[in-house]
């Protein structure tokens, strides 16, 4: 099983292009079913989670062909509507399936999703809005199987008592195969709503509000295929800057818009870092010993990203002065803590609450990723350690980071991948 080697000290210097955002390519690579024909997506990434969702396309019956960064999917012909449950098992987002395929074949038969061990990640969000929107939906040891009950499915208001991402996502796109006009209030407001908003307009969908927490969907209108380009990747963003902040440098980040970091780049700037944006551009510089800071709270956008604190908290261990976490997205994501007090990283976790007090420096460990974000935390703080790392389950890293060792050698990390 391969593993990174990581040498830690040296400073972070120089450019990178941010890829496209896993968390906005895989509902539009699932919205792509929406209509026959061909469509293209640009800026796709390189990774395992988007290769695993390929895969489901090309069973349902698309002909999908892949040239660098470039997706075609042909979905004129759609042979099935069943998802087994390894592929499901795969990753979360592939419950956004279901709403995809229950607006263009009004039938889907799937399973519970998997992803990474965050706690516990229900999508009663998700059945109560397909079934608002005309779905039957049986519940069977874990598989789903679900019909379209309405032949010219009505479309109407669902109210969501939690801003969720993936629910949302599933509503806009079963809403698109009904008749009539579906409110979704209550709505995720994160940059990558916007972007599948973006694409279905770019197939002809009548989709407006995305961005705010009302989204409304005309129904009733047949869709294209498409060229789209998906946006780029806030949260490998956010692993880059706190990559830098954690081993010092002057990181220039492009292809990523700042307005959509905003609460991130305010902690890092609290913390010491000095930080310069324009269009689709970042860049940062630190040369000093990060400071503890204000607390940090986990939220719904635009609130501080679940998925950047893992990250943040590895560059603050490192640094001097405390500073106190409270994640409220998900009830197990600390994961990463105890492998940072093998670098003797100060970290007491009570419940959702982290208190990290900085310790000057890190020193270099035998570590393991236990989910996505807390092992590219794990890299951050490797890179700002006294001497070598070593991190195994990759497979973690690969689900959301394209060539991350590549691009951390670019910036003169020294990190290696080894077999
Ligand atoms: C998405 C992102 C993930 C990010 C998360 C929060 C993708 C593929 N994943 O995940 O990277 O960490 O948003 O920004 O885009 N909930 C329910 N019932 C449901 C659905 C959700 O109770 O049916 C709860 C969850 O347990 C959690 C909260 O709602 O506490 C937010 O989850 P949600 O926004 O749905 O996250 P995901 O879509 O899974």
């Amino acid at each position: 099983m391969s593993y990174y080697e990581i040498q830690g000290g040296r400073p972070l210097e120089g450019r990178l292009e941010i890829h496209g955002a896993k968390n906005s390519v895989l509902p539009i690579l699932a919205a792509a079913l929406l209509a026959p024909g061909e469509s293209v997506i640009e800026n796709c990434p390189d990774l395992s989670d988007v290769s695993a969702t390929l895969d489901i396309l090309r069973l349902l019956g698309c002909r999908v062909e892949r040239e660098g960064d470039r997706v075609a999917i042909d979905a004129s012909v759609l042979s099935r509507c069943q998802i087994p449950e390894q592929l499901m098992r795969e990753m979360r987002s592939s419950v956004i399936f279901l709403g995809a395929l229950l607006a263009r074949l009004g039938e889907a038969e799937l399973f519970y999703p998997g992803g990474c061990e965050l706690g516990p990640r229900p999508i009663d969000l998700h059945l109560a809005a397909l079934r608002a929107l005309g779905a039957e939906i049986l519940e069977e040891q874990g598989s789903l199987c679900c019909h379209q009950t309405q032949t010219n499915p009505a479309g109407r208001e669902i109210c969501l008592s939690i801003p969720s991402v993936g629910a949302t996502e599933n509503a806009m796109l079963a809403a698109c195969g009904c008749e009539s006009t579906t409110t979704i209030v209550g709505a995720a407001r994160e940059p990558e709503i916007v972007d599948l908003q973006n694409f279905l307009r770019s197939m002809g969908a009548r989709v407006s509000g995305a961005g705010g927490s009302v989204i409304t969907v005309e129904g009733g209108v047949p869709l294209h295929p498409t060229r789209y380009r998906v946006m780029g990747d806030r949260m490998a963003a956010a692993t880059y800057l706190c990559a830098g902040a954690a081993a010092r440098g002057a990181v220039e980040l492009v292809g990523v818009d700042p307005d959509t970091l905003t609460a991130v780049l305010a902690c890092l700037s609290q913390a010491g870092c000095e930080i310069h944006t324009g269009e689709n551009f970042i860049a940062m510089e630190q040369w000093g010993l990060l400071r503890g800071i204000p607390p940090v709270r986990t939220a719904p956008y635009p609130g501080f990203p679940t998925d950047a604190q893992a990250v943040l908290m590895a560059a603050l261990a490192g640094g001097e002065g405390s500073t106190m976490f409270v994640e409220n997205i998900f009830d197990s994501r600390y994961g990463h803590v105890d492998e940072l007090r093998r670098m003797g990283a100060d970290i007491q976790v009570d419940g959702r609450v982290a208190v990290v007090q900085g310790v000057g420096r890190l020193r270099g460990a035998t570590l393991r990723g236990t989910d996505l974000r807390g092992a590219a935390a794990l890299v951050v703080a490797a890179l700002g350690a006294e001497g070598m790392s070593t991190l195994s389950q990759l497979r973690h890293i690969r689900r959301g980071y394209e060539n991350f060792a590549r691009n951390l050698r670019q910036l003169g990390g020294e990190i290696r991948e080894l077999p």
